[in-house]
């Protein structure tokens, strides 16, 4: 992919008419993008916080140069789960090869934000649809920052400067549990993911808008709180921020590229058929230090 080029495509964003999210029809990521091209997508991703770039046929290496252009790419902990020469990109997918896994069949079981469990999570994630199952497979994705407006105020009052502990190994037995497919992490894996601490409110570094940052997958507890009071706290958190009012629900179609906000969003993987295959390509984007 070139990137000093001026000539302009003709590209429509259309807002959804839900919570978040815009679809870009008429844009292809496999030509060359304009500065000015890159600064409405680039807008577009920082007002709907889910962008949906429809019918992209690009390659993995088209994806990694285009996610590039947002910030350095994070190599997800599951190396086993790359994609052969482009360790870049995570095979999202439920298919078994030979009765091995060729990626990660669970991803997203649990409402999350990308990588909070390091210290730089990350800013924002590219999901490639690859092959899609007839029924199923669905994301979802909720607003946080609707989430943290529309907390009652004596809430926001309470969590407000509170800071919890978020770590990937949170569910990762109960997961194994559910896929006996899911790998035994290694040594060397299990070093890369120690807990950190993030704050429960966080502040978008680009729009300055706060969302609730939480998530049922990895945060564990909030730090400095009794563990029954933490517990309590938590849970209310993770219900009201998934409420029906600040989720849309992506349903996949053939070559959509949808590309999310990780500051402003949790996401869910509905979940596919066991007997219908789903292959994605995912690239991660590295974000911020929270605050
Ligand atoms: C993820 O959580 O990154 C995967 C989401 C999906 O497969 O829909």
């Amino acid at each position: 992919m070139t990137f000093a080029v001026d000539t302009l495509q003709d590209f429509e964003v259309r807002p959804f008419d839900a919570a978040l999210g815009a679809e870009v029809v008429g844009l292809d990521l496999s030509q060359p993008l304009s500065a000015e091209d890159f600064r409405r997508i680039h807008r577009a991703h920082l007002d709907h916080h889910v962008v949906v770039f429809r019918d992209q046929r690009i390659t993995p290496a088209q994806q990694i140069a285009f996610s590039r252009r947002f910030g350095p790419l994070q190599i997800h902990v599951l190396n086993q789960f790359q994609l052969a020469n482009h360790p870049e990109i995570l095979i999202v997918s439920n298919v078994l090869k030979d009765g091995k896994p060729i990626g990660l069949g669970d991803a997203g079981h649990f409402w999350h934000s990308d990588l909070s469990y390091k210290e730089t999570p990350s800013l924002g994630s590219l999901l490639h649809a690859i092959e899609l199952p007839s029924e199923g497979g669905d994301t979802l994705f909720a607003n946080m920052h609707a989430a943290w407006e529309g907390l009652p105020a004596r809430l926001q009052h309470k969590v407000a400067g509170l800071c919890a502990e978020h770590t990937y190994l949170a569910r990762y037995a109960e997961l194994q549990q559910r896929s006996p497919w899911r790998p035994n992490l290694t040594p060397e894996q299990i070093a890369q993911v120690k807990p950190v601490v993030q704050p429960v409110v966080r502040t978008h570094p680009e729009t300055g808008r706060k969302a609730l940052f939480v998530s049922e997958h990895f945060t564990t507890r909030i730090v400095g709180l009794p563990e029954d009071e933490s517990r309590a706290l938590l849970d209310t958190l993770f219900a009201h921020s998934v409420q029906p009012a600040y989720v849309y629900r992506h349903q996949w179609r053939a070559h959509d590229l949808v590309f999310w906000d990780n500051r402003s969003l949790l996401h869910l993987a509905a979940g596919t058929p066991d007997h219908l295959r789903r292959v994605m390509y995912r690239t991660t984007i590295e974000g911020d230090t929270p605050f």
